[in-house]
């Protein structure tokens, strides 16, 4: 299994392009399920969930086509992927291909919306909680879906097709709101979907929606509107920038300090991140090309989060954030209110000598002036990254293994950092 080594001590100067952003990606690719005509994405990001998601597709009878880049793309224009599922040939998504990717179960809601069934192995994903998908149950059974389990599958049939629905869900859930929003799009009448997420992945997947021939209102509000149709058709959709990925190398800088420019970032699908690391000590400038931040000889401050859906700090920076806050000079408090077991990153960050107790579901940490390079790991993508945040500003070399999920979420990682002038390489086998 290959392993990724640093030796910290080096500032982050130069530019780093942002890759399109994988939340929005996996649902994008799902939509393609709901039309038997092409859809066309740009900007995808080469990573291994994408990868793991084709497969998924193909077992549906999903053809890709992944085009090379053309003449006049940008440095970090991802890949184009052609999409089409002009004949869906099985409606079953197997254990072995779910349960290794969270969001692949919710190919659930463009088969039943198109096939009127569906059978899909209950989820995996990273270990950060139970993460049930009670919700996107409900919600499918309310527009009219018959559900049951058996044997670690949901299946789900609507033989007369899915039928339009009030949904309210009793909590802000992405995936739920992903699963409402697709299985709408092809029900018969009207669907409104009441605290819903309004993250910008959901808002850009309704996009493209729309492009399809969709008829969403209201997304990226509590509500959503979606008056079904009986046909989508093919579209072209360049998926948005990974306010995540923007937001972990902002962190890194503010970890390290330097100046780097984040090509292609968008300062208002991470507002509340950019902020805090303000309120750090980080300096945050906006351009034509995208983010700038800089950190040159202030210290960096402690500053309290709490996690919360969109637009507050979100839970997939929360790690990142713990990392920086071990090098503030005083303590923080870092509550984690989405996930309740999001904290496999602080025994990781201890064997850098970082000072963290917890204490339910707020971390407090206690910032010390240097971190010490150690063998480290993690289960799940956010947390490997704070280690290697901590790794980039620790004295020494650190060894972090378990690669494996890092390349789930941060596409060409190692050369990014490099390219900034990190000492990192990634060690195979
Ligand atoms: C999405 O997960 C993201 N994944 C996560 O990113 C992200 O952390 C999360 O949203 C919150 O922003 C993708 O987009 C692929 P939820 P999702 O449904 O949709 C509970 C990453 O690192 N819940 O909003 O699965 C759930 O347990 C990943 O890129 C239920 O109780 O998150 C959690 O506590 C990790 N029942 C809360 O809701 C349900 O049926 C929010 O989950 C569904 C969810």
């Amino acid at each position: 299994m290959d392993r990724i080594r640093i030796v910290g001590g080096n500032k982050l100067n130069g530019t780093i392009p942002i890759s399109g952003a994988k939340n929005a990606a996996l649902p994008l690719m799902i939509a393609s399920l709901l039309t038997d005509e092409t859809l066309i994405l740009e900007n995808v990001p080469r990573l291994a969930d994408v990868a793991q998601l084709q497969r998924i597709l193909g077992n549906h009878g999903v053809d890709i086509m992944a085009a090379g880049k053309r003449p006049g793309d940008h440095e970090y224009q991802g890949q184009t992927l052609h999409i089409s599922a002009a004949n869906i040939i099985d409606t079953t998504a197997p254990y072995e291909l779910v349960s290794r990717m969270r969001a692949s179960f919710w190919v659930i809601a463009p088969l039943l919306a198109r096939m009127h069934e569906a059978k899909v192995s209950l989820p995996g994903g990273c270990a950060i909680g139970t993460r049930p998908v009670d919700l996107l149950i409900e919600a499918l059974e309310k527009l009219g879906a018959d559900i049951t389990i058996d044997g670690g599958y949901v299946i789900a049939r609507a033989p007369g097709g899915l039928k339009g629905a009030e949904i309210d869900f009793p909590k802000v859930t992405v995936s739920g709101t992903h699963v409402a929003l697709m299985a709408a799009t092809l029900a018969k009448g009207t669907t409104v979907i009441t605290n819903a997420a309004c993250e910008p992945e959901v808002l850009d997947v309704a996009d493209c929606l729309n492009k399809m021939g969709a008829r969403v209102s209201g997304a990226g509000t509590p509500r959503i509107v979606v008056e079904g149709v009986t046909k989508l058709h093919g579209a072209r959709h360049t998926v948005l920038p990974d306010r995540i990925e923007t937001g972990t190398y902002a962190m890194a800088v503010a970890m390290t300090g330097g100046d780097v420019q984040l090509n292609g970032a968008r300062p208002e699908l991470l507002q509340a991140a950019l902020d805090v690391l303000t309120e750090a000590g980080a300096e945050i400038s906006v351009n034509n090309e995208g983010i700038r931040v800089t950190r040159n000889g202030a210290g960096i401050r402690p500053v309290n989060v709490s996690t919360s859906p969109f637009p507050g700090f979100p839970t997939d920076l929360q790690a990142q954030f713990m990392a920086l806050m071990t090098r503030a000079g005083g303590a923080s408090h870092i509550t984690e209110t989405i996930f309740e077991n999001r904290f496999m990153h602080v025994q990781e960050l201890a064997r850098f000598g970082a000072r963290i107790h917890l204490d339910g579901e707020t971390a407090i940490v206690e910032g010390i002036e240097t971190l010490r390079g150690a063998p480290v790991m993690a289960t799940d993508l956010r947390a490997s990254v704070s280690l290697v945040i901590a790794a980039l500003a620790a004295e020494g070399e650190t060894m972090v293994n378990r690669v494996y999920h890092l390349d789930r979420g941060f596409e060409r990682l190692e050369d990014k950092l490099s390219a900034c002038g990190a000492t990192i390489e990634r060690l195979s086998g």
